[in-house]
């Protein structure tokens, strides 16, 4: 295999060595329309250390890759940035196969490791401020914890200012150009974007945090290498810790999101006249009816939206499932700092507002009305309501 699954050297010692999943579309959830990659990285130093393993399925395409460049039985040490099974799946075996010196973790990746494995060595603990020596080279070690596991941790390599990220600064696309600055940079923005919201959001202010620390220590990065997608080097790096900076704040924007789902129309035609009446205020508004789109797509809307608007219908005295589906999902993500209604229609009862109502006092969203409900079909005087509902919401985007 390694005549043909071949390492890509990115730096003077550091090869990549990882696998492209151009097929995969569901991880754990999240729509991946565009694939993915799981990056490991091989260091041919004089210790020879791995970053970071494959999803176990590549293990074989990792290890050819590994192959092209240095016999694998010569790997020294393994670093396991992330206990993750898409970036560990590979590990148990490669272990086996390889019969490294030792292998590395922070003391909260022991722990998961072991959780996860019943592994043929003991896993030694690394700390923050940790080196390892590798003859000629230095590796750092930066413990991230909570971003986005309790485990992950960054590691650096000082003579060639890599530093290796794990999940941050990733995004789902599989592409076999390695850097940023070899692919569309708007696919780039909008899926990293994607990643941010559906992974790294809920640890927004610690994601503020350790964008300030790593600051402080004043590493010098030529090339921030993370475990998914394409990497960033030299000065994309300051875009993504931008981009980065503004998602964790994400600061109210005047744009509107509106999200529905409907059975005859009605809930439908009630989200068209609130969406009216916002743009009638000059608020941009987004619209994304739930039957052609996915709950990854509505996340990563929410961190451009200030407000946030939802339409279910009442089903058998519940708000519709995909609404449940959605709703619940956000409210794991923890979007904040925004203002929403609830509306819908409804035959008999019309619990659906409350229940979502409910959802959004649950995600810290400020509800600026009680909800609309409208029985059956919605009339002049039902379409007066949703608009000036729009308008309202508008008008408090605006202040
Ligand atoms: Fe890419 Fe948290 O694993």
């Amino acid at each position: 295999m390694k005549e043909y699954f071949k390492a890509k050297k990115i730096s003077e010692s550091v090869y990549w060595v990882g696998a492209i999943d151009w097929g995969i579309r569901d991880f754990h959830g999240y729509a991946t329309r565009r694939g993915t990659t799981y990056n490991a990285f091989l260091i041919v130093a004089e210790k020879i250390t791995l970053i970071d393993t494959v999803k176990a399925p590549f293990k074989n395409e990792m290890l050819a890759r590994i192959a092209s460049v240095i016999d694998i039985d010569k790997i020294d040490y393994i670093v396991s940035n992330h206990a993750e099974m898409d970036h560990s799946g590979a590990l148990p075996d490669v272990i086996k196969e390889v019969q490294p010196e030792k292998v590395f973790a922070s003391p909260m990746g022991v722990k998961a490791l072991n959780a996860h494995f019943d592994l043929d060595m003991e896993i030694t603990p690394v700390k923050t401020g940790d080196e390892l020596d590798l003859g000629n080279k230095t590796l750092s070690f930066i413990e991230t914890k909570l971003l986005h596991w309790p485990d992950s941790m960054f590691t650096y390599l000082k003579e060639e200012e890599v530093l290796f990220t794990q999940d941050a600064f990733g995004m789902h696309f599989a592409s076999a150009n390695l850097f940023v600055d070899q692919n569309d940079i708007s696919i780039v923005k909008r899926e990293c974007e994607k990643y941010f919201a559906n992974i790294l959001m809920p640890y927004s202010s610690k994601i503020t945090a350790l964008l300030a620390s790593v600051a402080e220590m004043n590493l010098p990065i030529k090339i921030a290498a993370s475990d998914h997608g394409p990497m960033f080097r030299n000065d994309d790096i300051s875009t993504v810790i931008n981009w980065y900076s503004e998602w964790a704040t994400q600061p109210r924007a005047k744009k509107a999101i509106i999200i529905y789902d409907t059975m005859w129309g009605s809930t439908a035609k009630m989200g068209n006249a609130i969406a009216d009446g916002i743009s009638s205020t000059g608020i941009e508004i987004k619209v994304i009816p739930l039957a052609s789109s996915d709950r990854s797509e509505v996340a990563t809307e929410m961190l451009e939206a200030g407000a946030f608007i939802v339409g279910s219908p009442t089903i058998n005295n519940q708000l519709f499932p995909s609404l449940a589906d959605v709703l619940t999902y956000l409210k794991g993500l923890k979007p904040h700092n925004l203002i929403g209604a609830a509306y819908g229609s409804f035959g008999w009862s019309g619990e659906a507002v409350k229940q979502v109502n409910q959802y959004l006092t649950d995600m810290d969203v400020e509800l600026i009305s009680d909800g609309i409900k409208c029985k059956y079909v919605p009339r002049k005087d039902d379409l007066k309501k949703c608009f000036e509902l729009g308008v309202e919401i508008g008008n408090k985007l605006q202040d």
